[in-house]
């Protein structure tokens, strides 16, 4: 178990919520663009026929358009969060854009297994796992959710190596506004992956501060 807690890491996110979309555009004014990995990663997703999504801490909903587009004719898409006022803006955004069998669900993704009914073709998760404590766990909830020849494709922050680990002191600091710290940060969770699924990539992004990794099938 971690020191940080799940509690602490929603309020930050109950005060960052109005502004979310806001920092992210300040990070991308600082040359950390966000937005351009989480569109190239969405552009590299595998064609899947019908799929079931879940995005795991969906937060403000900004992966939904890139989902809805790469599968216009999905089955279902499941959004999980912790922070009510995360959430909310992603309900308004599914309302708004009339989406249908977008759903969204209010709970930890600690324990997200017993709360979610039946497998998922696609389990993605973008610059959550790098803030949630107990991540290791989280990923053995995506395993007990994701069929056995489904797709996960993790989009993430992680600490730099080697020469340029003397900056990991001032990366954790910019990225506190959005609940990084030092320990989430540390766990190697793209390593953890890669012991429960098939990695099909792994791109570096950032000089390695970012990775975007897409595995298919579990681990048996
Ligand atoms: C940086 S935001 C990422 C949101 C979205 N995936 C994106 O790419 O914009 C991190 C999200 O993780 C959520 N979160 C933090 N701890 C969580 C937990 N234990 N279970 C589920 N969601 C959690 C926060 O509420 C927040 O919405």
């Amino acid at each position: 178990m971690t020191s940080v807690s799940k509690d602490t890491i929603r309020d930050v996110y109950a005060t960052t919520a109005r502004r979310y979309e806001m920092i992210l555009n300040i990070y991308r004014a600082l040359g950390v663009n966000l937005k351009k990995w989480r569109e190239s990663a969405f552009e590299r997703l595998p064609e899947i026929e019908r799929p079931r999504i879940l995005d795991v801490a969906v937060g403000t909903g900004t992966n939904l358009p890139y989902l809805i587009e790469k599968y216009p004719d999905y089955q279902e898409i499941v959004g999980i969060d912790y922070t009510p006022q995360m959430l909310a803006r992603a309900k308004k955004r599914i309302a708004e854009n009339s989406w249908r069998d977008v759903h969204t669900c209010l709970i930890d993704a600690n324990g997200m297994s017993e709360h979610i009914k039946g497998k998922f073709d696609l389990v993605i998760s973008t610059y959550a796992l790098s803030i949630i404590p107990n991540s290791p766990i989280v990923l053995k909830e995506i395993r007990n959710l994701i069929e056995p020849r489904g797709y996960l494709m993790l989009l993430d922050c992680q600490k730099f190596t080697g020469l340029l680990s003397i900056f990991n002191p001032m990366a954790i600091r910019l990225s506190k506004v959005l609940g990084g710290n030092d320990e989430t940060y540390s766990v190697p969770v793209s390593d953890l992956a890669a012991k429960m699924f098939n990695p099909i990539s792994r791109r570096l992004l950032y000089s390695g501060m970012f990775y975007e990794d897409l595995y298919q099938g579990i681990i048996t």
